[in-house]
């Protein structure tokens, strides 16, 4: 693939029309860096600009889909302006015109979680576990999720994922409707990738037209959402609450918000 920018950290290959965009830092639970940000945000760009692709297929490692954002770059370098790679990713994933299956295994944390409100087909393994924790990073949730959790299952139960930010079976997030089917965890992938073959075989211009149509009245909005929530993210990672989540993340212990208003 040449026009995609590609990192060992974000690994493709376009094979039968599916390219499979893989978050491969195991060391680190596949959280996302900077670069590992940039590389998604221009596979995804490069799959809907070639012919070749027509489906995208989104996995991690066997332990971890994603831990979410590098939480030392949120202390380092933040950066979630508009042309943040950050924020690229999010409106290239948002915007996709073609379909994405996603294949998830063992962690999917924060965006590992929100990123999967914008794809179309989602199998999960039974031992993988969500978590929104953005609130308990004294943080604020991103990727369009206030606006599209609350559509998909309502405001109580989005309330409690995004105000609570406890973790989640894969049985729940297929109840709750942001998991298609729950596999079990050795054929997590061979399912998504037979999915996705499935799709490949579809015609391309009416799978297109249809996932266009699937989220007409709500595109604008979204846009609206992603570029809100990431100007208050912006504001909310300079917070004494963030401080002190993120300190306590970085020193292995638990945050205390007590002295904070
Ligand atoms: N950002 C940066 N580093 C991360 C990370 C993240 N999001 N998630 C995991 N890591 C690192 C850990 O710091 C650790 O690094 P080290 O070996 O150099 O110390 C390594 O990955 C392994 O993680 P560890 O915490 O030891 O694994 P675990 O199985 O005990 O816990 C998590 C896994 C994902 C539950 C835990 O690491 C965690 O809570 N991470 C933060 C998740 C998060 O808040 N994401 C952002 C949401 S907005």
């Amino acid at each position: 693939m040449s026009s995609a920018s590609i990192t060992d950290l974000i690994q493709t290959e376009l094979r039968e029309g599916i390219l499979t965009v893989r978050i491969n830092r195991p060391e680190k639970k596949n959280a996302l860096n900077l670069a590992m940000y940039q590389a998604l945000a221009d596979g995804l760009r490069y799959a809907d600009s070639e012919d070749a692709v027509r489906v995208i297929l989104l996995t991690g490692c066997e332990q971890c889909f994603t831990s979410g954002n590098d939480l030392s770059d949120f202390i380092g370098a933040p950066q979630t302006g508009p042309e943040s790679p950050g924020m690229l990713f999010l409106i290239a994933i948002s915007e996709a015109r073609k379909p994405i299956v996603a294949a998830v295994n063992g962690l999917a944390v924060g965006v590992g979680v929100t990123m999967l409100l914008h794809c179309d087909l989602v199998y999960a393994g039974r031992g993988a576990t969500f978590q929104m924790p953005f609130v308990n990073l004294g943080l604020c949730p991103e990727a369009g999720s206030t606006l599209l959790l609350p559509r998909i299952m309502g405001h109580q139960r989005a309330a409690e994922l995004l105000l609570l930010g406890e973790s989640f079976s894969a049985d729940k997030a297929c109840s709750l409707g942001i998991v298609s089917e729950v596999c079990p965890d050795g054929d997590v992938l061979a399912t998504a990738r037979s999915r996705a073959l499935q799709l490949a075989a579809q015609p391309a211009a009416a799978v297109r037209l249809a996932k266009n149509l699937l989220k007409r009245d709500f595109a604008a909005p979204l846009r609206e959402t992603i570029t809100e929530e990431g100007v208050q993210f912006m504001a909310r990672l300079k917070s004494p609450e963030a401080a002190e989540a993120l300190q306590a993340f970085m020193q292995r212990r638990k945050p205390d918000f007590s002295q904070f208003g």
